[in-house]
């Protein structure tokens, strides 16, 4: 139903429109200020992959790239990685970030070679938190002030898997 792929450039005008129409809540995260910019952040992604840093992949649905996700490596002890996802508000609560997920996993443990993932989320994002029970990631509980977002700080709920 979903397939994931890495980013091209011609995504970053469907990126611009998600993230900016999107107005999420409770998404820490910086949205871009114009396409021209979002073409530059995903002509990064390669370097990210190749130096293990990042891997990003644009989610298509019907032929349209309808979010984007990626499992980002701990440089400390890269054999954990954390997941994160956005998806397009117009197809919300159908499961295409659950569908997503279980690739990623696929993928980290797969091919990546991964031993732990963590989903973390901001306690007030429900949708989020859904997603990593549905995808079966277990509770570790709650990280205080760990995530810092324009000079302020937020409290996370911590979920993992491990192989
Ligand atoms: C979080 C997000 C990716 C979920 O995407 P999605 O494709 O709608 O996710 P799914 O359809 O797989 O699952 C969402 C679940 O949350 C539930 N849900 C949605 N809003 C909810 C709420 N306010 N309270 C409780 N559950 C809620 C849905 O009912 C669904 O569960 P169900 O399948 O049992 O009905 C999407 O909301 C999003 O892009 N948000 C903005 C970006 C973001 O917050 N990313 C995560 C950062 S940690």
């Amino acid at each position: 139903m979903i397939e994931l792929r890495y980013p091209i450039i011609e995504d970053a005008e469907s990126y611009f429109r998600i993230l900016t129409e999107g107005k999420f809540e409770y998404y820490h995260a910086t949205i871009p200020e114009s396409v021209d910019l979002e073409r530059e952040w995903i002509k990064r992604r390669e370097y990210k992959r190749e130096n293990n840093l990042e891997y990003n992949y644009s989610i298509i649905y019907n032929n349209e790239v309808v979010g984007g996700c990626n499992i980002r490596i701990f440089q400390e002890s890269p054999h954990i990685g954390e997941i994160g996802y956005f998806i397009d508000r117009k197809l919300f609560n159908k499961g295409v970030a659950s569908k997503a997920v279980k690739e990623l996993e696929r993928i980290a443990f797969e091919e990546l070679g991964l031993i732990r993932l963590e989903i973390r989320m901001d306690p007030r994002n429900k949708a989020s938190e859904k997603v990593a029970i549905k995808c079966e990631f277990e509770k570790e509980g709650l990280l205080k002030k760990v995530m810092e977002f324009n000079g302020m700080y937020f409290d996370n709920l911590l979920y993992s898997k491990v192989k």
